[in-house]
C-alpha cells in the first residue's frame, strides 16, 4: 500500500532488531506498583495498550536499580523476593505479544530520591545521595556518594539489566537525563567532585561509561541499550547543547540508540514535558544538533503528536525516531492509525497534565481524553453490542460527541442533535486562545470521528420532550452542557460587560484595560490572553489564589505565565458593582476600584437544568452526562460519555 507517512512507517535497525516503524513509546511510569516493587496487573494493562497500538518500542519505567541509596516508590527487581521475576515476565510478554520490542528503563534518582513517594514521612526521613555534598533547591541536604557506593551502583545497573533480560525484556534504557543521578554526574552544576568522577567532561562521563560498560558486559552485544539524556540542561550553570553534543559523542560507542530529551527536574518541568505554552516539538532542535555529532540512531520527543509534524522530522533528517509520551496516553493507537493512513483520526494530547496530576491525588493514572488510561485492566473494550438500539444523543459538545462515537462504534444506530450550527460546544471558544489550540482541535477531531463512525448528525436541531416522544429512542444520552453565570451585581450605565462567549465566539471588541471577574482557570486564561493582545489586565478573585481549579501540575505553569505576562491578580476581592470606570470590589473590608473600560465575566457555569429535566423520561435508558450533570471538566465529560455509551 502507499503510505501517507512513509518515513514514520519505515523500519529501522536497533542492534539485532528491526523496528516495525519509527514511533516509540516514552517511559511513562505506571502506578500499580506493589509493595515488593513488582508491577501489578494494572501496570501490565497500562503498557500493553501502547504495544497493541503499534509503537515499535514500549519502555516500561522506572526500575530503581539501587534501593539502598534511592528510596523511590518505583519498580524494583531482585531475586531475593520470590516470584518477582515472574511479574516482570508477564509485563514483557504483554508488550511482545503485540509485536513491539519490550524495553525497561533503569534509573536512579540520586538527590531526587523519593520524588514520587506518597508516604511523606518516609520521604522526609530518606537520605539523599548525589555526586557531591550540597543542598537541594528545596533545602534538603545531599550527601556525596563514596567510591564504594559508586561501584556498588554500577554493579546494580548491570544486575538489574541482567534480571530484566532474564524476565524477557529485549533491551533497556539507561536514564541519564532529566536531572536524575547519571545526569547529576554529567552536570557541572550538580557535580563538584575533585576525584576522577568530577571536573573535566571526561571525568563527568566516567560514571555513565562505567554503567553502560557494565550493562553491556552483563547482557552482551545483542541486548540493545538506549541512552536517555537531556540534550541541554537548559538552566544557568547546567550543561548546554554544545556540551550535550560532546557527552553524546563520548558515550555513543557504548549504546545502540540515543534518546534526546531536555531540561532538568526542579528547573524546567515545562521544558521536559512541554506545556501548552510551548510549541509542539520545541525540543527537536536538540536531537537535530546531537545527530550531527554521533553515528548511532537518534530519537527525539517533547510535545509530539501531530502525524505531519512527526513525518517531516524524520523526512528532514532531524531525528531517526520519534518518541511520544503523553500523546500515547491520549491515543495509544497513534502508530496504528498512522500506518493505516488515518492521521486525521488521531486524538491529540491536550498537554493539560491530568496524567501527572492524578497520581499524587488518587495514586492512579488518568487521561483527560482517554477514559481507559490506568483502567485498561477493567476490560472496557469497545465491542459490538448484542442488540442494536436506536440511540439519540442530545448535544454536540465533547460529551455528546464522545458518547455518539462510542455508541456508533458499538454498532448502534446513533443520531446526534445539536442546537447550534456547529459541533464542539464549549470547545469552540478555545479557538480564540492560541495556547488552547489543542483543546479546540479536540472538537474538530471528534466531529471527524462521529462522521467516520456513521453518526447521523443534525445541526440547528433543538430537542425538547415532544421531539423525543416522536423520535422514540431506545436510549437517550443528554449532553446539553452548561451556560455561563452572569454577574450577580449591579451594572451601572456606561459599563461594558462581556461574557466569555461574547469575547471568544462573537469577537466582541475590548478596550485598553480589561477587568476579568472570576479567577478560576477560565478567568486566568482570559486575563493572560488580554495581556497577549497588549491590554492592561486585572483578574479579580474572591478566594486567596488564582486558578484553584487547575490541577497541581498545570497550576504552577499557568501562574508563572500570568506573572511573566504582568497580569494583575486582585485576590480576596468580591465584586460589588460595575461602573463605567471599572469594577468596585470589597477587599480587606475596604472598597476599591479596579480600573477598566471592559469587564469580562468568568464566574462559572451552571447546568442547563430545565433542558435536562424535560428529557428525563424520554427513553427506557436515559443518561445525563458532562456539564449537563454538573459543570466539571473535559476529563469528567469524556469519562461519563464513554461509559454511558458502553452501558447501552
Ligand atoms: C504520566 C507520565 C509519567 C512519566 N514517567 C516517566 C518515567 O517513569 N521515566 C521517565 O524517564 N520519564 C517519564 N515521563 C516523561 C516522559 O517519558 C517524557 O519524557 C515527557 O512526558 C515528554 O514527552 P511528551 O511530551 O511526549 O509527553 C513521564 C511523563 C508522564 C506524562
Amino acid at each position: 500500500m502507499k503510505r501517507d507517512y512513509p518515513n514514520l512507517c519505515k523500519p529501522i535497525k536497533i542492534g539485532p532488531y528491526t523496528l516495525r516503524n519509527r514511533m516509540c513509546s516514552a517511559p511513562l511510569g505506571a502506578t500499580d506498583i506493589l509493595a515488593d516493587g513488582t508491577p501489578g496487573p494494572r501496570t501490565l494493562g497500562f503498557y500493553e495498550a501502547r504495544a497493541k497500538g503499534g509503537a515499535s518500542i514500549v519502555t516500561v519505567s522506572e526500575l530503581v536499580v539501587h534501593p539502598e541509596t534511592d528510596g523511590s516508590q518505583m519498580l524494583r527487581l531482585s531475586l531475593s523476593t520470590p516470584g518477582q521475576l515472574g511479574q516482570f515476565a508477564y509485563v514483557a510478554d504483554a508488550i511482545k505479544r503485540h509485536g513491539a520490542l519490550a524495553s525497561i528503563e533503569l534509573s536512579h534518582s540520586g538527590q531526587y530520591a523519593g520524588t514520587y513517594m506518597v508516604d511523606k514521612k518516609a520521604k522526609a526521613e530518606l537520605c539523599m545521595y548525589g555526586p557531591s555534598d550540597g543542598t537541594r533547591p528545596d533545602g534538603i541536604p545531599v550527601k556525596a556518594l563514596t567510591k564504594e557506593q559508586i561501584a556498588d551502583i554500577v554493579a546494580a545497573y548491570a544486575n538489574a539489566a541482567a534480571l530484566a533480560k532474564r524476565a524477557g525484556f529485549e533491551m533497556c534504557m539507561v536514564h541519564a537525563g532529566h536531572g536524575w543521578l547519571i545526569n547529576q554526574f554529567l552536570s557541572p552544576y550538580f557535580n563538584k567532585r575533585t576525584d576522577e568522577y568530577g571536573g573535566s567532561l571526561e571525568n563527568r562521563v566516567r560514571f555513565a561509561r562505567e554503567i553502560l560498560t557494565a550493562v553491556r558486559e552483563e547482557c552482551g552485544p545483542r541486548f540493545p541499550i538506549e541512552l536517555r539524556m537531556s540534550g541541554s540542561e537548559l538552566f544557568d550553570g547546567g550543561y548546554d547543547l554544545e556540551e550535550g553534543c560532546r557527552i553524546a559523542a563520548a558515550l555513543e560507542d557504548l549504546v545502540d540508540v540515543i534518546q534526546v530529551s531536555a531540561g532538568s527536574y526542579q528547573f524546567g518541568f515545562s521544558i521536559t514535558h512541554p506545556s501548552q505554552f510551548r510549541a509542539h516539538g520545541c525540543n527537536v532542535y536538540l536531537a537535530e544538533e546531537i545527530k550531527k555529532h554521533v553515528s548511532v540512531p537518534v530519537a527525539t520527543l517533547g510535545g509530539l503528536s501531530d502525524p505531519d509534524q512527526m513525518e517531516s522530522i524524520i523526512a528532514e533528517g532531524k531525528a531517526d525516531i520519534v518518541v511520544m509520551g503523553r500523546a500515547l496516553l491520549a491515543d495509544p493507537e497513534i502508530p496504528n492509525k498512522i500506518m493505516a493512513n488515518e492521521g486525521e483520526s488521531v486524538v491529540k494530547c491536550l498537554r493539560c497534565f491530568v496524567c501527572m496530576a492524578e497520581r499524587p491525588v488518587t495514586q492512579t493514572r488518568r487521561c483527560a481524553v482517554n477514559p481507559r488510561i490506568g483502567r485498561e485492566f477493567e476490560g472496557h473494550v469497545v465491542a459490538p453490542a448484542a442488540v442494536k438500539k436506536r440511540v439519540l444523543v442530545v448535544g454536540g459538545g465533547i460529551a455528546g460527541l464522545k458518547a455518539a462515537e462510542t455508541a456508533a462504534l458499538r454498532g448502534h444506530d446513533v443520531t446526534l442533535c445539536e442546537a447550534e450550527g456547529a459541533l464542539g460546544g464549549i470547545l469552540r471558544t478555545e479557538a480564540a486562545l492560541p495556547f488552547k489550540e489543542d483543546m479546540y482541535n479536540l472538537g474538530v477531531t471528534y466531529a471527524h470521528l462521529v462522521e467516520k463512525a456513521g453518526v447521523d448528525v443534525r445541526l440547528n436541531t433543538k430537542v425538547d420532550a415532544a421531539f423525543v416522544d416522536e423520535f422514540a429512542p431506545d436510549a437517550l444520552i443528554v449532553a446539553v452542557g452548561s451556560e455561563a453565570l452572569s454577574l450577580p451585581v449591579p451594572i451601572e450605565e456606561g459599563a461594558r460587560v462581556l461574557s466569555i462567549d461574547d469575547l471568544y465566539l462573537e469577537g466582541a471588541e475590548v478596550g485598553e484595560e480589561v477587568v476579568v471577574v472570576g479567577g478560576g482557570l477560565t478567568g486566568c486564561e482570559c486575563g493572560l490572553l488580554m495581556r497577549q493582545k497588549g491590554k492592561a489586565s486585572h483578574v479579580v478573585e474572591m478566594r486567596e489564589g488564582l486558578a484553584i481549579d487547575a490541577n497541581i501540575r498545570q497550576r504552577p505553569i499557568l501562574l508563572a505565565e500570568l506573572e511573566a505576562a504582568g497580569v494583575d491578580a486582585v485576590l480576596n476581592a468580591r465584586a460589588l458593582r460595575v461602573t463605567a470606570e471599572g469594577v468596585v470590589v470589597s477587599q480587606d473590608g475596604q472598597e476599591r476600584l479596579i480600573p477598566g473600560d471592559t469587564v469580562v465575566c468568568a464566574i462559572g457555569q451552571r447546568s442547563r437544568a430545565e433542558a435536562v429535566d424535560q428529557l428525563r423520561d424520554g427513553a427506557p435508558f436515559v443518561r445525563i452526562i458532562g456539564d449537563a450533570r454538573r459543570p466539571a471538566n473535559i476529563t469528567t465529560a469524556i469519562y461519563e460519555a464513554f461509559h454511558a455509551a458502553m452501558d447501552i
